[in-house]
Parts: C-alpha cells; structure tokens; sequence
C-alpha cells in the first residue's frame, strides 16, 4: 500500500476549516496528498494550507488558471512561492499560456531555492458528455481534443495533464511514460457517480496510465471516510 499512498489525492471539496480538520484527522496517515479547489480556498485561504503543510501533507492546489500569459504566469509566480506541490491551468488557454506559465513557475522555484511545483494542465473537465461537448459547437469529439491538448501542454513543458481515466490510455500513448496523468471521475464498482460522466474504478484508471488519482466524494461522503480511502488503497495497490 506504501508504494501508492502518495498517489492517491483526496479532494477536500469543502467550505469551512471544520470540515477539513475532521475529515483530515479520520483519515490520520493513511491519506499524505490532497486537493484543495476553489471553493475551500477562495472560502477561507490561507488557513487551509498552512494548516495541511503543519500535517506534513502535499497540497495540489486546483484554481485552473485561465487568463492572458503574462497574467497566469504572474498568478503561477505567486503559487509557487506558496510551497504546495501541484497546481494547474486551463490547456484551451493555449500553448503561449502554457509556456509561459511554465517557465515563471521554474524560475521562482529556483530564485527562492525552493522545489518546484508540478504543473499541469486541464484537458476537458470530467463532468463534460456528449450533449454538454455538442453545446460547445466543438468541431472534434472529446477524446480527440483530450490528446491533442495534452500534446500541447507537454510541448509547452508541462509535467502532466487532468484527464479523465477513459483517455488516460492515449494520453500515455502520444505523451510517453514521463508525462503525468491526473485523473478525477474515480469511481469504485458500485459508488453514486454524481455529476462525473466519464469515470473508472482505482484499479482501472492505473491500468490505463494514470500516475494520480483524484477522488473526492467517494471517501469525503462515505459513512466511514477511512475505511473507504483504505479500500481504495488496497484496490490500487494490486493493480
Ligand atoms: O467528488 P469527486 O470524486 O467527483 O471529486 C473530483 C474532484 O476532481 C473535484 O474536486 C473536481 O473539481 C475535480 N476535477 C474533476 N475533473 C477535472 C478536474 C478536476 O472532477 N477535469
């Protein structure tokens, strides 16, 4: 189980510091990397990363930067100099975007002296079918975008990407063994999906290529948030 703690990022989708201290001290050692989105940061900041960094745990921080290169670079600058681990911008940003995100990020790393985050890029969010993808006026189909942004953000010198498990396969396929693959939309056999569409048990999404695995309400709602987040455990460790 050891081998793939560190593989397993638990979402704290939550609004208040309570929320996040109780399911934090549940899931005590068996959970060393989480999540923090928009709506626990943007809902109480700071707090919550100087109180997970106390724990000792890695932070991936997901705002999905979208905005002019000069912008996200600037916002991925100050990221950085927060000492999390992973965080993340929008690949329909484009590839300048990307680059330039890139290269600040490595840059104030390397200024302060301190290790760079990973960053990595959104492909087409996981909640995204068909019907949704057909409201776009999108001129290709979902996976084929998928890949095609994943290449992007690996030329642009990006670690990985966000995709979900179903396109893991052919990201790993067109991008190689070294570019990471983040996927959400986990689900165990027999867990509500809820808005997530294009989802995969543990077990499925590291066969296909997944590096991390991002899940969120399938332990934070489960009636016993450790025994659950140990089962997922044990399911990825055999796969
Ligand atoms: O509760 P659930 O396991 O669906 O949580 C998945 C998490 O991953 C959420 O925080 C969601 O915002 C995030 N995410 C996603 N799809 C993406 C990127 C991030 O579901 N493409």
């Amino acid at each position: 189980m050891e081998q793939v703690r560190n593989r397993l990022i638990v979402a704290l989708d939550f609004e208040t510091m309570d929320e996040v201290r109780q399911l934090v001290e549940t899931l005590g050692d068996a959970v060393s990397y989480y999540k923090v989105g928009m709506q626990l940061f943007y809902g109480v900041g700071m707090e919550c990363l100087t109180y997970l960094r106390e724990k000792g745990k890695d932070v991936f921080l997901d705002l999905k930067m979208h905005d002019i290169p000069n912008t996200v670079a600037q916002g991925a600058a100050s990221l950085t100099r927060l000492g999390v681990a992973m965080i993340n911008v929008q690949a329909s940003g484009g590839p300048a975007m990307m680059r330039a995100a890139a290269e600040k990020v490595a840059e104030t790393a390397a200024r302060l002296n301190i290790p760079r985050p990973k960053l990595i890029a959104v492909t087409v969010l996981t909640s995204m079918n068909e019907t949704e993808w057909e409201a776009l006026r999108s001129a290709t189909t979902i996976s084929d975008q998928v890949v095609h942004l994943a290449r992007l953000a690996k030329e642009a010198g990006l670690d990985g990407v966000v995709a979900s498990p179903q396109e893991a396969s052919m990201i790993r396929e067109a991008c190689g063994e070294d570019f990471e693959i983040v996927t959400p939309g986990v689900r165990p056999q027999g867990a509500a999906l809820n808005d997530q569409s294009r989802v995969a048990t543990p077990a499925a999404a590291l066969q296909s290529g997944a590096h991390y695995l991002v899940i969120g309400r399938p332990i934070t709602a489960a009636q016993d948030p450790c025994a659950a987040a140990l089962a997922i455990l044990e399911e990825m460790g055999k796969a």
